[in-house]
């Protein structure tokens, strides 16, 4: 089984507000069609990120993994641009005959006081069972004491990939992978400390903590992460392990300093 996020900033255009990035969607869908119908990928579980849905409304909210939000409004306003995203992702990837459904975290989905996430994966893993291609997205989640905070794709692909044993995850950035300082791309990554002078420790880049984030989240995983660019989600799905490949600890816990 196979998750694979889709960031925010592959399918959505960064810079102009709720608007899809229409080419690089379709690259996205066509990639995962093709995969499927050679063979190479059979249970896949997508989840994308925000780009220019989710984070715009996030920061007018003042939402963010830690910090949440009360208002009904900002809820509805948060939570709405992600379903839409989540339509136009859908729809992409039904016109390219991939039998994707929706699924919507806040429905689902609670974290504790102290911001421990719970998400049910029996449906996720029911309709995989079922034939069906699951579409995950960042969201808000219910959060006890602070009202509605932002549940990161990253987070929903780490914690899916444990619950459900998923034996990949690839991570489809904007970038070929996590760069070091002469803007190489990292093969390897073993231990936070490795990456974390070229990631800036703490260095968030939106209100869910930019690559130095997605790392720490694929460290606790228990099954290797590859984090690579549109141009190679084909030879992703085909098996390749192209871009950085994160080995976690399987730990299930993001490092400190995690979101
Ligand atoms: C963010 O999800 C969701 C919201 C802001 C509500 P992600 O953090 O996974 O989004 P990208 O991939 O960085 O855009």
């Amino acid at each position: 089984m196979i998750v694979l996020k889709l960031g925010g900033s592959v399918v959505t255009e960064k810079d102009r507000d709720e608007t899809v990035d229409g080419a690089a969607l379709d690259r996205a869908a066509s990639a995962v069609a093709t995969a499927r119908a050679s063979g190479a990928v059979d249970d896949l579980v997508v989840v994308h990120g925000g780009g220019s849905f989710g984070h715009p409304h996030a920061e007018t909210w003042g939402a963010s993994t830690t910090d949440g939000v009360h208002d009904v409004d900002g809820v509805t306003a948060i939570h709405g641009a992600m379903t839409t995203l989540n339509r136009f992702v859908l729809r992409a990837l039904q016109d390219a005959d991939v039998p994707a459904v929706p699924v919507h975290p806040f429905s689902a989905a609670h974290r504790d006081r102290d911001g421990a996430l719970s998400l049910p994966s029996g449906q996720v893993g029911t309709l995989l069972d079922e034939g069906f291609v699951p579409v995950l997205h960042g969201d808000l989640v219910a959060h006890a004491g602070e009202g509605a905070t932002v549940l990161s794709g990253d987070e929903i692909v780490t914690s899916l990939a444990a619950s459900l044993d998923a034996d990949r995850v690839g991570v489809c950035s904007t970038v070929p992978g996590v760069l070091d300082a002469d803007d190489g791309v990292v093969d390897e990554i073993r231990r936070f400390d490795d990456v974390a002078d070229v990631l800036g420790g703490s260095a968030a880049t939106d209100v869910s903590g930019g690559m130095a984030g997605k790392v720490r989240e694929l460290l606790a995983l228990g099954a290797p992460a590859s984090v690579f660019d549109l141009d190679a989600l084909p030879a992703f799905l085909d098996g390749d392990q192209p871009g950085t490949t994160v080995h976690g600890d399987g730990s299930g816990t993001a490092v400190d300093g995690g979101h």
